[in-house]
């Protein structure tokens, strides 16, 4: 027999979600969700991304955390990605049925942690590195060996193509790697943080991280978009094909967003990076229109919700500009977003206590 349930001392109902819940105080990034503006340590985004380096980015968001110069900090990753290298055998001996994602999830399992360097500089600067091996094993081919004298983003670029960048695409690529580098609580943050306020390795808290960041809601999306730009096809087919997608209640991905209440700041600074690319790309301007479309029929089917552009439709129009693989967009978005992750877990180890919230029981009572 089922008793009543018996909530004990605690009588607070669940926030669906944690939305609007405070789980932390943090000197990272301010994500204004009224006025569609994102800080990261008092810089606005705009002022970052396209301007400074992933690199430069990256010291200031760990200034205080991880040296204060940056040529240390480009060398030490130059360093980071020849040892990261050294465990593509780990990640070619793996099953062959293995995505992306997972074979890169374990090359930064195998991944020797020195002592003799901050954990963070080891795991960011080498997740470049696992994301080119897992995408070239992927396609049957042989990872290719960094160069440590170049930046991030050149070097990346360089290992998934397997050839010298056009210098515009490497400014694209490291334009998105700034954009994203942090963003608040968001879930993978939030996992990042809970695992490393158990003062478990900081390498544990970003696989963690990735696997929150890998569903369709959160940092799955630019695939989907992408998918969906491909199936509308023309101008002309945009407002049918959303209505449709709408009335058999589907979201439409690159759309709506737990804290903007209006446009998401970083798809205009993705945007801007592909008005430098030039603009004779037809499926910047089919996205254009479907965007339009989109927005329009979003305020028709929920006039009471707020739903704007998010961060993942430009980077999905953006990262394909630039030639890189859908299958890859997720991948990328944890390679840029690592630091920012490490970044939250030394601000939770240096500041925080164990992370364990309450729960109500609503379950039959024993016996
Ligand atoms: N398309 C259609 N309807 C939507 C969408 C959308 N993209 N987003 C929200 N809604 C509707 C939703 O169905 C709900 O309607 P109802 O009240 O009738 O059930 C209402 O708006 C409120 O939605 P919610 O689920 O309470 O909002 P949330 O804050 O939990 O969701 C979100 C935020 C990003 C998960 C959601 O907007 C979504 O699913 N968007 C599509 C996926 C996407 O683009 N994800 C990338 C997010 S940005 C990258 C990142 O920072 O992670």
């Amino acid at each position: 027999m089922t008793k009543a349930p018996n909530p004990g001392t605690l009588t607070a109902d669940p926030i669906a979600g944690l939305e609007g819940v405070v789980a932390a105080h943090t000197s990272l990034s301010d994500v204004d969700g009224q006025n569609g503006r994102l800080i990261l340590r008092g810089k606005q985004i705009e002022d970052l991304a396209g301007r400074v380096w992933f690199e430069e980015a990256v010291l200031h968001l760990w200034h205080s955390y991880v040296f204060s110069d940056i040529d240390e900090l480009k060398h030490a990753f130059g360093i980071v990605r020849q040892a990261a290298y050294s465990v593509v055998p780990v990640m070619e001996a793996a099953s062959e049925g293995l995505g992306v994602y997972e074979r890169m999830q374990l090359g930064l399992a195998a991944m020797p942690i020195s002592k003799d360097r901050p954990q963070a500089v080891t795991i960011s600067g080498a997740l470049p590195v696992f994301l080119a091996a897992a995408y070239q094993i992927s396609e049957g081919k042989s990872a290719i060996a960094p160069d440590p004298q170049l930046s991030v983003a050149e070097d990346l670029l360089r290992m998934l193509k397997g050839e010298e960048p056009d210098a515009d695409h490497v400014a694209a690529l490291d334009r998105y790697l700034v954009t994203i580098l942090d963003h608040g609580l968001n879930a993978s943050t939030f996992t990042a943080r809970v695992i490393g306020s158990t003062e478990a390795e900081m390498k544990q808290a970003v696989l963690g991280a990735i696997g929150a960041l890998s569903g369709p809601l959160h940092g799955g999306a630019p695939g989907p978009v992408l998918d969906m730009i491909d199936a509308i096809g023309r101008p002309e087919n945009a407002d049918k094909w959303i209505s449709d997608a709408l009335l058999r209640k589907e979201r439409l991905m690159g759309f709506g967003h737990r804290i903007y209440r209006t446009r998401d700041p970083r798809a205009d600074v993705l945007k801007a990076g592909l008005k430098k690319l030039g603009t004779n790309n037809p499926k910047v301007q089919l996205a254009e229109e479907i965007e339009a479309a989109a927005l329009a029929a979003l305020r028709k089917a929920k006039p009471d919700r707020a739903l704007d552009t998010n961060v993942e439709f430009y980077t999905a129009v953006l990262l394909d500009a630039i030639g890189i693989d859908r299958t890859l967009f997720t991948p990328l978005f944890a390679t840029g977003r690592t630091p920012g992750w490490c970044a939250h877990v030394m601000e939770q180890q240096a500041n925080g206590k164990l992370i364990r919230p309450a729960s109500v029981y609503v379950g039959p009572q024993a016996e």
